[in-house]
């Protein structure tokens, strides 16, 4: 299903106010039932399941385990499973590129250079992303407008261009305020590395805690500029 430019934008003004059930009930009307959500884990993406679990079961969750993730982070992919007796699906990277990467260019290449770390997130993340997105109508994420400069002129569903399918984001428009109160309110489960000064959080090498006072993503590749901070998985 493919909307033309005019539906889009009527279909974002409808959502732009809605609940996250509502977006996701929505989207499967529009879009079917092939859609599945990218978590990485993290507080927002813990509502979106939450979400998922009570309203809309049929969207599959998965996660893409770069191989490089905090332990803690891995706790929580088996504490959120017996909570809401979801299925999250596993993604790793394709063995062969990691090896040869790994290989060429050291373990830790990703603090030598921008290209080098960017190259690392396309063989841990990006790839693996592709691959978990084939076939599918449409994927869920969990950003936020106010995360980043880079973020700030999403839409809550858009066409990824890169990947040729729908982009839909649920929390576009929730503060840090929304997220933190509804976290608590619900008594979702979250990353013990959140109350350590974590509060956005991706691989272990590249993820740092931040101080009083830092922007959330400080501590995320905290050696770039912050235009630069981006995966790849949202271009
Ligand atoms: S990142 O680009 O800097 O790594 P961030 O951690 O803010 O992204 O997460 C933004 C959204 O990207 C998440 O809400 C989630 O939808 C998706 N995402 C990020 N990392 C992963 C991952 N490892 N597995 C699945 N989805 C991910
Ligand atoms: Fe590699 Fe760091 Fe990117 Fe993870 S965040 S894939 S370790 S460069």
């Amino acid at each position: 299903m493919k909307l033309t430019a005019t539906e889009l934008q009527q279909l974002n003004h409808k959502l732009e106010n809605a609940e996250p059930d509502t977006i996701l009930k929505e989207i499967t009307e529009i879009f079917g039932e092939n859609i599945a959500f990218a978590s990485s884990l993290g507080f927002e993406d813990q509502i979106i399941t939450h979400y998922i679990s009570k309203y809309v079961p049929v969207i599959r969750i998965f996660t893409l385990d770069t191989g490089r993730l905090f332990p803690e982070t891995y706790d929580l992919i088996d504490r959120t499973k017996a909570r809401y007796k979801v299925n999250i699906e596993i993604f790793f990277p394709d063995r062969v590129e990691t090896e040869k990467m790994v290989n060429h260019f050291g373990i830790n290449l990703f603090y030598e250079s921008i290209e080098n770390r960017k190259l690392c997130c396309k063989v841990r993340k990006t790839q693996s992303l592709k691959r978990a997105l084939s076939g599918l109508d449409a994927w869920v994420t969990g950003l936020r407008r106010e995360q980043s400069v880079t973020r700030m002129d999403m839409q809550i569903v858009e066409f990824d261009e890169v990947n040729q399918l729908y982009k839909i984001n649920p929390l576009l428009n929730w503060t840090e305020e929304n997220v933190m109160t509804f976290v608590q309110e619900n008594n979702i489960p979250y990353n013990i590395l959140h109350d350590t000064g974590f509060p956005s959080i991706g691989c272990q090498p590249c993820t740092r805690a931040i101080t009083e006072g830092e922007d959330i993503r400080a501590g995320r590749w905290w050696w770039e500029l912050p235009d630069q901070k981006e995966c790849g998985l949202h271009k």
